[in-house]
């Protein structure tokens, strides 16, 4: 088996697959974009790395622009501040000894800050803090009508601020509310007018606490489909956006975001079988492709329809059974989701005009206690 670096070079055609492919043109195009929105709104981008799961890509949203990088888990954090990344936000409840001594463990290395909504955790990552003398950053998660983690605007937030403000080694830092039910509405003007909804009980939350006399210095939220509303909404520092880095079919019918940013990411597969002129079969199933947002499709053929993934196969509809494809030949497919396809993969390559151009480990991927 040819060692993965040795493709370096040669066209993406010759990749043995299933292989996960970057158009590094358009992830590149992508990034600085979304960099050069965030400073004319002057909005701070601290990107998701949920999404490519990769310090290497990381650095690159950072040397764009982006003032530091958002995480889902510690193990991606962990990753990242590994790879020299100092502001991290883990924007996920770090719950339990294990973790939040992992939790202390990243603090000693960087500026990390965490979300929570709940007082015993407070009281917790204080005492571990106070033990091992370190001071870590926290923002208190406000449901802004996701209704997934995060505590009811007003009381409850100042109730839980003014604790951290109290606790020894925390520093109060400001407010999280992720409108992850509005960002993947496709209709403009129905997005916009949900996620102002959402994002008005977090300003307004921020003005009760100041009213309180607690200062607010950093409101994070939004995501790829919200980065221009969110991102221009003046009392929020910050956006999370994740997935622009790369798309998918998905966010791609998301009016404003799909004409925005491009898909970068494939999934190159290998027709391993024609049993009949309307039916191709692929080496590609779901242990390479997610498909919870729907059965990614194969770029650049009209009349086909990928129908259904098992595990390790992908079946392929030619409507009029006249395509050429016969096995040996290699096509590729457009995830549906980037995010958790990604996260089955090892490796990139990145490819650019067809040629493999870099091979990237997916650090972080998997990585998901
Ligand atoms: C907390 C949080 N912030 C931001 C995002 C933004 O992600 P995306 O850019 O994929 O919409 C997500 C997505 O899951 C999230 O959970």
């Amino acid at each position: 088996m040819p060692d993965s670096d040795s493709y370096i070079g040669r066209h993406k055609s010759e990749l043995d697959t299933p292989a996960l492919l970057i158009d590094l043109d358009i992830m590149e195009t992508n990034i600085q974009k979304m960099a050069d929105y965030m400073t004319s709104v002057n909005t701070e981008l601290r990107p998701h790395v949920k999404t490519h799961k990769s310090p290497i890509i990381a650095k690159k949203q950072i040397k764009a622009g982006a003032m530091g990088i958002t995480c889902a888990k510690l193990g991606e954090a962990e990753e990242i501040v590994n790879a020299g990344i100092r502001d991290v936000l883990i924007a996920n409840q770090i719950v339990g000894k294990h973790k939040i001594s992992r939790l202390i463990d990243l603090a000693k290395h960087s500026d990390i800050m965490v979300a929570v909504d709940d007082s015993k955790n407070i009281q917790d990552i204080s005492e571990a803090a106070v033990t091992d003398g370190v001071n870590v950053r926290i923002l208190v998660e406000v449901n802004i009508g996701m209704n997934r983690c995060g505590v009811e605007p007003g009381e409850e937030v100042l109730t839980l601020a003014q604790q951290i403000v109290q606790s020894p080694n925390l520093k109060f830092e400001g407010l999280m509310g992720y409108e992850g039910h509005t960002v993947a509405k496709p209709d403009r003007e129905e997005r916009e007018s949900a996620t102002r909804e959402a994002m008005q009980w977090l300003v307004d939350t921020k003005d009760y606490l100041n009213k309180h006399g607690l200062d607010v210095s950093i409101m994070s939220g939004g995501g790829t489909g919200t980065y221009d509303i969110t991102g221009s909404i003046p009392e929020m520092t910050e956006v999370q956006a994740g997935s622009y880095v790369f798309m998918d079919s998905t966010y791609n019918k998301v009016e404003g975001v799909g004409e925005k940013f491009d898909c970068s990411l494939s999934v190159l597969a290998t027709v391993v079988s024609r049993p009949e002129n309307k039916r191709i079969i692929v080496d590609s199933g779901l242990k390479v492709l997610s498909k919870e947002f729907g059965v990614p499709q194969p770029i650049g053929f009209t009349g086909l329809e990928m129908t259904g993934l098992s595990e390790e196969h992908g079946k392929i509809q030619d409507s009029n059974g006249n395509i050429s494809l016969s096995p040996g030949d290699k096509i590729e497919i457009l995830p549906t989701h980037c995010c958790t396809t990604v996260n089955l993969h090892d490796r990139y390559y990145g490819i650019r005009d067809e040629i493999v151009e870099s091979v990237w480990k997916i650090a972080a991927r998997g990585r998901s206690q």
